[in-house]
């Protein structure tokens, strides 16, 4: 098996989402159904988290992941949006137009930022540390934040059995290179960064499969969906349970 060079990474990235090469429609409704409530709670995480954006200077690595994030009340300093897509950039632009904060893009391979030295208050993103070199992108997330700069990112994880299969059976869905977290690469964090988590998504997925499949496309807010999320965040508290789980919110601090 030949390896790729990141160069090549990144050029299949580049035409992967600028000619929108993915089809996610399958898994979509069951998405949608089971991560019901577990999108709630993510929503109030990141509303926590929010209140630390206003008057700060942000760089999010990705470029529109905000535009769901942020409140009416999220006001930083400035904005500043990278990709390796053209595509994805402009979709931010369109948003960025009517903020009354500045908001800058960029065309830039997040694993090697040409940012200068703590430049940036916090480091933000959401599904994009797994499409990169963790250890070079976290080299540079570490060097372009201020001390005690800040970083959250939301994940998806690679390390529970079922997921994994599905993945192989299901290759249109990602990028050919693309690889949700393990833990090795919480290691490479740890080593820049104090951080905590908050994981998603384990019971949820089997119970709302089968609350779609009994209550039906769209009656997301049942019984079975709300116990399968009840058991998640319970055992999301038992360390040695969490590779079972499907995602994980990242949040710490420059160490
Ligand atoms: C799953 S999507 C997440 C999108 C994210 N939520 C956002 O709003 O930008 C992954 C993103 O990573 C971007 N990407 C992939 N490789 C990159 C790289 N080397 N540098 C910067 N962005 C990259 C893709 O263009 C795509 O926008």
């Amino acid at each position: 098996m030949t390896t790729k060079t990141r160069e090549e990474i990144n050029q299949t990235e580049k035409d992967y989402w600028n000619e929108g090469k993915l089809d996610r429609s399958k898994i979509k409704k069951l998405r949608r159904h089971a991560f019901f409530y577990s999108y709630k709670r993510e929503r109030k995480i990141i509303n926590k988290l929010l209140k630390d954006f206003n008057n700060k200077d942000v760089l999010e690595i990705g470029s529109y992941e905000w535009t769901f994030w942020f409140n009416k009340d999220t006001k930083p300093k400035s904005l500043t949006c990278i990709n390796i897509s053209e595509k994805e950039l402009e979709n931010g632009k369109q948003h960025a137009e009517k903020q009354s904060f500045p908001v800058n893009h960029y065309l830039m391979d997040a694993n090697n930022l040409s940012f200068e030295d703590q430049s940036f208050d916090i480091v933000f993103g959401g599904a994009i540390l797994h499409h990169l070199d963790i250890e070079k992108t976290i080299g540079h997330i570490h060097r372009v934040l201020k001390p005690g700069g800040k970083i959250i990112f939301i994940e998806p994880l690679n390390m529970n059995p079922l997921y994994k299969i599905y993945r192989k059976l299901n290759p249109q869905e990602r990028t050919p290179d693309e690889h949700a977290l393990v833990f090795k690469d919480f290691k490479i964090i740890r080593n820049k960064f104090t951080f905590d988590h908050y994981f998603f998504d384990f019971f949820s997925v089997a119970f709302g499969f089968i609350s779609l499949k009994i209550f039906g496309d769209k009656n997301y807010d049942n019984w079975i969906n709300k116990l399968g999320y009840n058991l998640d965040v319970f055992f999301s508290k038992i360390p040695f349970l969490h590779p079972l789980f499907a995602r994980v919110i990242i949040f710490g601090s420059k160490k």
